[in-house]
């Protein structure tokens, strides 16, 4: 029976939910939709299909989270009337094509970071889904961190005084080992610009998150630590060591990114991501400062943030703001709300579905995290390549 999803409100009954692409995301996807589609009153999801062109992959992914059945062909699934939802986990150079092919079959599209590789094509989907009866968003699941959501209501409500800085370090050690094989990601066609594009994105979203737009990339560099790596001797997903082939290729996108960026509020912000960062693991650390205070936090430490307040009275020692009940996302959807009972990377993926599936419900856009959300980072990030490659100071021009 075709699926009757609530386009612009119309009455919702069921919808079948797919996950597009089943390596390392498409598992964080599928978690998130096996723990929270129930949760959705009104709706009658299934967990439907699983797709990827490595069919042993996506048989093991649908199996592993109870989807019924598993495709080769994205084609197929954005034909098939069941299926209303789909989650788009493929390399970066697809994102395009089928969320736009997505968007024009009228499905609900979240689809994963970068919404596109450059601000040009990302603008034409963000038009697109404008233009759709679905609701679409880009995957910007650290806004779903409890801490990093609670910080950002203070930054709004004015608790941390007037903007001043804001210091973003995203570092990763995924590709610090030379003998990881070469992929889609450490080429610019398929990946685009490297740390920039797959961690920079999230540095940028949340800058923005905190403080709002980004007027000027003021500069920017990039650098390539590991030049050339081996050809897999057979297909790899995420960052696995496989068996490796004598053949080497280039690596032509950056390993390393910093930016100096200019919010249009006058703030300075910082943001810094690589790839290759020894021992980092995938850490996050976002410090905000105001005229009044300082809030800091690290995903070493997820379930608190630091917080200190200029009381105009001495120095302002920081405090530790544990996750509480009370806590943005840890009431209303934890399965233990209570003090510090820890959350992480998981449980902010799951937030943002459950998000996504009850605007789907409620028949609402989605807007902590939409596909305007992508083309603004997009555009960012295109500023901060061209500051780089010029050494030139970049005006963030919008194009509604
Ligand atoms: N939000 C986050 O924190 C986060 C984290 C990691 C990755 N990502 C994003 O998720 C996307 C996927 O990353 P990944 O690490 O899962 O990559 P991956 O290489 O592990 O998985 C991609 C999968 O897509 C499949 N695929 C490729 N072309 C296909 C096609 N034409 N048809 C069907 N399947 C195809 C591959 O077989 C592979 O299994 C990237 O855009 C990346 O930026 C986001």
């Amino acid at each position: 029976m075709a699926s009757t999803v609530g386009w612009g409100g119309v009455a919702v009954s069921e919808a079948g939910i797919a996950i597009i692409g089943a390596g390392m995301i498409g598992a964080a996807h599928a978690a998130g939709y096996r723990t929270f589609a129930p949760r959705i009153p009104g709706l009658d999801l299934r967990l439907d299909a699983v797709c990827d062109m490595n069919t042993d992959l996506a048989g093991r992914l649908a199996g592993a989270w109870g989807f019924s059945r598993f495709e080769s062909s994205w084609e197929a699934v954005l034909r098939d009337p069941d299926i209303g939802i789909v989650s788009i986990c493929l390399p970066n150079f697809l994102h395009t094509e089928v969320a736009q092919a997505a968007l024009r079959a009228g499905k609900h599209v979240l689809c994963e970071k970068p919404l596109a590789l450059n601000a040009r094509d990302a603008r034409a989907t963000r038009d697109l889904a404008r233009r759709s009866r679905g609701v679409s968003g880009t995957v910007f699941n650290y806004r779903r961190i409890p801490a990093l959501a609670d910080i950002r209501s203070r930054v709004t409500a004015g608790d941390l005084g007037d903007p001043v800085q804001i210091v973003i370090l995203y570092q990763c050690d995924y590709a610090a080992d030379p003998m990881l094989p070469h992929s889609w990601r450490y080429t610019f066609d398929k990946a685009g610009p490297g740390a920039l594009l797959d961690l920079g994105t999230h540095a940028v979203d949340v800058a923005r998150f905190m403080f709002g737009e980004v007027a000027q990339v003021v500069g920017a560099t990039a650098n390539i630590a590991v030049k050339e790596r081996r050809l897999p001797a057979r297909a790899t997903t995420g960052h696995g060591h496989v068996e490796l082939s004598e053949e080497t290729a280039k690596v032509d996108n950056d390993d390393v990114m910093s930016a100096l960026l200019r919010f249009a509020n006058g703030a300075q912000g910082y943001v810094t991501a690589s790839r290759v960062a020894v021992g980092a693991g995938n850490r996050v650390q976002v410090e905000v400062y105001g005229t009044k205070g300082t809030a800091r936090f690290t995903t070493e430490t997820p379930s608190h943030f630091d917080l200190a307040i200029f009381s105009g009275d001495g120095p302002a020692p920081f405090q530790r703001m544990i996750n509480r009940p009370s806590s943005p996302f840890i009431g209303a959807l934890a399965p233990v709300p209570h003090d510090l009972v820890s959350i992480g990377y998981a449980e902010g993926f799951g937030y943002m579905i459950h998000e996504f599936l009850t605007a789907i419900a409620e028949g609402k856009s989605f807007d902590n995290g939409s596909m305007e959300d992508g083309y603004r980072v997009s555009q960012i990030l295109d500023a901060v390549q061209a500051a780089s490659e010029t050494g030139a100071r970049m005006d963030v021009n919008w194009q509604d």
